[in-house]
């Protein structure tokens, strides 16, 4: 166990990132207690590990934390615990308000956990920098997205996966120059060839974050521009050659590109924007998603 870190107040490391700080409390003889504020909306998760040995325990102090299983919601609030032997897949979490807990665990798993941490909020930084209109539209998509895929009853994993591709979809637009991202006019054919290449950069830099989930999440931030006819890019994949988190991505980022306003245009009225995705069903988009998509739109 390191012992040389230092003493932030009453913790010994914190890491914050958008919507939520995970702070150390407490480490010693392998156990830690690790101290979660999260703001309202915000989605946390455990994932059982191989083997399975630690043990892990969930103490809510304030709030309410609503633990989405797939037999239904179970609410916690402050006061509620949960073990973690009672865990057989993913679990997912997401705050109703904002949530205090305390999440206790028997093996050293803070320094894994906040490097994590700490890159996705480098890559939300990042995101934020690069202008406004991306990071809201990445948050957008991130949201809307889930909802396509909690409909379909997605695996808790890939909700999870779901959940990070989705804001993290236009991560390679970091690396796009400044004049082509925001051009208010349309891109010349080289300018667009260079736009396209986002997908890839994307790809490269989650592969580059070294942590094996966001790898996973780099494969479907590269396809998230592929059509289901094959004449999407990079690689023209088709129909089910398209990873499904990915052909979920396509949708509801084409139907934010049309509903928004923007300084130059002012966005499409829902139910045209609706329309215009069913036309394009089966074309540019998986029909099964459309369909559950169509099915949401009152929520949307
Ligand atoms: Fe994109
Ligand atoms: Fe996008």
């Amino acid at each position: 166990m390191d012992i040389s870190i230092k003493r932030k107040g009453d913790y010994i490391e914190s890491v914050s990132t958008k919507g939520a700080v995970i702070s150390l409390v407490s480490s010693g003889d392998g156990t830690e207690i690790i101290h979660h504020k999260l703001e309202s909306g915000f989605r946390w998760y455990i994932a059982p590990e191989e083997g399975w040995l630690a043990l892990e325990y969930v103490h809510i102090l304030s709030g309410e934390l609503v633990w989405q299983k797939q037999d239904g919601d179970v609410v916690l609030k402050s006061g509620d615990s949960i073990t973690a032997y009672m865990l057989t897949e993913m679990a997912n979490f997401i705050a109703a308000q904002e949530t205090e807990f305390l999440y206790i665990v028997s093996r050293p798993y803070f320094h894994n956990y906040s490097g994590s941490i700490q890159k996705l909020f480098d890559f939300a930084v990042n995101i934020e920098e690069k202008d406004g209109y991306t990071s809201d539209h990445c948050d957008r998509i991130k949201r809307l997205s889930l909802l396509v895929g909690e409909k379909m009853g997605l695996s808790s994993y890939e909700l999870y996966i779901l959940n990070l591709a989705g804001f993290l979809h236009d991560i390679g637009k970091t690396k796009i120059p400044e004049h082509i991202l925001n051009k208010p006019s349309k891109l010349t054919d080289e300018e667009y060839e260079q736009m396209k290449l986002h997908t890839t950069y994307g790809k490269r830099l989650l592969h580059e974050s070294g942590i094996p989930d966001l790898r996973l999440v780099g494969d479907v931030v590269e396809q998230h521009h592929e059509r289901y006819d094959g004449k999407g890019y990079p690689h023209r994949l088709q129909g089910d050659q398209i990873s499904k988190l990915a052909a979920i991505i396509a949708v509801v980022d084409s139907y934010d590109a049309m509903t928004i306003d923007r300084v130059y245009q002012k966005g499409r009225p829902r139910d045209e924007a609706l329309q215009e995705i069913e036309r394009f069903s089966g074309t540019m988009y998986n029909p099964d998603i459309v369909k559950v998509f169509l099915s949401i739109s009152d929520q949307l």
